[in-house]
C-alpha cells in the first residue's frame, strides 16, 4: 500500500533543557528525528516521510538527515503538535494525492523498533481504519481530589497507555483533520467521529524521550538490537 509516515518534529523540547529544539537533540551522537527517521525507513514498508520540523531550523533538520543519507521531505512545522501534523499532511498529498496509509509518529519516540511500525500498517492494512500501540499500565493507579487525597484504586485491566506510531487509512486521517474545530490527537479526534480505533502491541522502546532521565535510558538501549 502507498504509506507515508508523517513526523511531528515541531516541540521545543524544554523538558530536555536549554538543548535546542528536541528533533536535534542527539542520542549518542545521532540527534532525534534521525533516529526517528531511520527506524521508520527500516520497517521497509514506508515509501515517504514527511518531518514537520521546528519551523527556526527547518534547515538545520534538512542537513542532519542527508548528512545521514536520509531521504525525507522536510516542511516548517505549527504553533502545536496538532498545526504541525496538519502541515505534513498537507505536503504528502500535495506530493502524492493517492496515499492509502498515513502514520503520524511523534518525534520524540525515535527509537520505536521497525517491527512495530509494520504492526501498525499492517493492522491498517488488514482493514483497521485506525490503529494505535499500546501498553498496559504497570503501576497502581489511583483517583485523587483537588487536594491530592486518594478517593479511590482505579481498576487498571482495561487502561491502556499509547504510543506512536498510530495509523489511518488516509481517507480516514483526511476526514480527522478537516474539521479543524476542536483539540486532541488525530486518534481522539477519530474517536469523536464515532470510528473504531484499534489496537496492537506497543514495545517499551518507543518509550517518549523528554526529560535528562529518558534520554540516560534512550542512551544505554542505543546500539543493542531491538
Ligand atoms: O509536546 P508534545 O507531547 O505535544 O509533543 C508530541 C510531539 O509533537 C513531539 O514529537 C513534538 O516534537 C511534536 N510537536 C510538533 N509541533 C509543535 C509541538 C510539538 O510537531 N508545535
Amino acid at each position: 500500500a502507498n504509506t507515508v509516515a508523517l513526523v511531528p518534529a515541531a516541540g521545543r523540547g524544554e523538558l530536555l533543557g536549554d538543548k535546542g529544539p528536541e528533533a536535534l537533540v542527539p542520542v549518542n551522537g545521532v540527534p532525534l528525528v534521525v533516529h526517528a527517521v531511520r527506524g521508520l525507513l527500516q520497517a521497509g514498508c514506508v515509501r515517504r516521510v514527511v518531518v514537520a520540523a521546528p519551523p527556526s531550523a527547518t534547515e538545520h533538520t534538512r542537513s542532519v538527515l542527508s548528512e545521514a543519507s536520509l531521504d525525507a521531505l522536510v516542511v516548517p512545522g505549527g504553533a502545536d503538535r496538532t498545526e504541525s501534523v496538519c502541515l505534513a499532511l498537507e505536503a504528502a498529498l500535495g506530493e502524492s494525492p493517492e496515499l492509502e496509509i498515513v502514520l503520524v509518529h511523534d518525534v520524540v519516540r525515535a527509537l520505536t523498533p521497525p517491527a512495530l511500525v509494520r504492526g501498525v500498517v499492517d493492522a491498517v492494512a488488514a482493514g483497521a481504519p485506525a490503529v494505535v500501540p499500546v501498553l498496559p499500565v504497570a503501576d497502581t493507579v489511583k483517583r485523587v481530589d483537588a487536594h491530592g487525597v486518594v478517593t479511590a484504586t482505579v481498576d487498571r485491566a482495561n487502561l491502556l497507555t499509547v504510543q506512536t506510531p498510530q495509523g489511518f487509512r488516509a481517507d480516514v486521517l483526511r476526514r480527522c483533520y478537516a474539521s479543524s474545530a476542536g483539540p486532541g490527537t488525530a486518534v481522539e479526534r477519530a474517536e469523536r467521529l464515532g470510528l473504531a480505533v484499534t489496537t496492537v502491541p506497543g514495545h517499551p522502546r518507543a518509550m517518549k524521550i523528554t526529560t535528562p532521565f529518558d534520554l540516560t535510558v534512550a542512551e544505554a538501549l542505543f546500539g543493542t538490537p531491538s
